[in-house]
């Protein structure tokens, strides 16, 4: 029995909720776990990945999404892996695009590592996608491919220019490294808001085991911001997504910068999102290992309302919060890659 079936009078629209009264609006969905690059901290060098039968195909990617949608999600995401690496990406944007058309979806956004972007960045915005996130680490093209172990920086770049080109609107994702690119956030910062771009920085999080030790490759945002403060202006913005993020602008630069802490700073609270893998796994908490298995429910031959039925309890059982900890030598606090759950 759900918690819904007690109240059955329960409109069928009534809003995706947990148990802590949280409303959940915002999807985002792993279409891959591949990936064109091998990110340092992300992946290991020779990532094993899913055999194809265990991936969600285009219809249930779709057949998920939609279940979602019905119940009132009103921002997609999709992430990976890299989503523009999954074949026939453009036909599973292109299908969901009718829940923009129709209204029930208030945005479908991307994140992405941006090679594929300059083929892909038209087609999107046609798609009626209008915010792209890339992943830059670096303005250092040696860094750049030592840290993505291959990736090259001015095709990144390149594709930036696309999708600003096709009209669709960029931030810049940098995950903070203590010896990578902790010189060159600043910079990173200046490229950003020159270029109109908000950026976000993301801290390290232990998720998937990879070859460096994270407590090396961990560099706190609180100390990033204290050092950026000692010559910068940062203005607290009101802006809350529901998601970790906290945002400021740069009053030197004109920019938004947001800062991404989930292990020096607490975001649960307000929490609006659930992540759908790429293997129809639903998981309510980036940093916990609950799990419901949607793929099961989707290959057991259910009907639309076991599905949906099955997406409320997930949902109803989002833990209250995460306890990511980085403990030298210890195991990642969740097993799973972010390539696998999404970013
Ligand atoms: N910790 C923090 N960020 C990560 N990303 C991938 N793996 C990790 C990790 N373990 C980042 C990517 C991308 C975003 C979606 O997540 O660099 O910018
Ligand atoms: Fe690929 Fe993104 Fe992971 Fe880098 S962080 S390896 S670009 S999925």
């Amino acid at each position: 029995m759900t918690p819904y079936d007690a109240v059955s009078e329960t409109p069928p629209r009534a809003p995706l909720a947990d148990s802590l009264g949280r409303k959940v609006t915002y999807l985002r969905l792993s279409v891959t776990d591949r990936c064109d690059l091998r990110c340092v901290y992300c992946m290991a060098e020779r990532m094993v990945f899913l055999p194809k039968r265990e991936v969600l195909s285009l219809e249930e990617l779709d057949r998920v999404t939609s279940a979602f949608v019905s119940l009132g999600v009103r921002k997609l995401r999709l992430t990976g892996g890299e989503p523009l690496v999954r074949k026939g990406i453009m036909d599973l944007i292109n299908g969901l695009s009718r829940h923009l058309r129709s209204g029930a979806l208030d945005e479908i956004a991307l994140t992405t590592n941006g090679t594929q972007l300059a083929q892909f960045a038209e087609g999107l915005a046609a798609a009626g996608v209008r915010r792209v996130n890339v992943s830059m680490d670096s303005l250092n093209p040696a860094t750049f491919a030592r840290l993505t172990r291959g990736g090259d920086l001015t095709q990144v770049q390149a594709g930036m220019d696309a999708a600003v080109a096709a009209g669709l609107k960029v931030k810049v994702n940098a995950v903070a490294l203590a010896h990578d690119n902790a010189a060159e956030i600043p910079a990173l910062i200046q490229w950003a808001h020159a270029r109109g771009f908000d950026i976000t920085l993301i801290e390290a999080m232990p998720m998937g085991e990879i070859e460096a030790d994270r407590t090396d490759q961990f560099l706190s945002l609180a100390a990033v911001r204290e050092e950026l403060a000692s010559y910068w202006t940062l203005e607290d913005l009101p802006l809350n997504t529901g998601g970790p993020a906290r945002y400021v602008r740069v009053a030197e630069t004109g920019g938004r910068l947001g800062f991404i802490t989930p292990l020096s700073h607490n975001f649960c609270e307000g929490c609006n999102r659930v992540r759908v893998t790429c293997t129809g796994t639903l998981h309510t908490c980036l940093g916990q290992d609950d799990a419901t298995d949607l793929r099961a429910v989707l290959r057991s031959g259910a009907s639309d309302k076991e599905l949906v039925s099955a997406i409320r309890d997930g949902v109803w059982a989002k833990p209250h919060g995460h306890d990511f900890r980085i403990a030298r030598g210890a195991a990642p606090a969740v097993a799973r890659h972010m390539s696998v759950t999404g970013g």
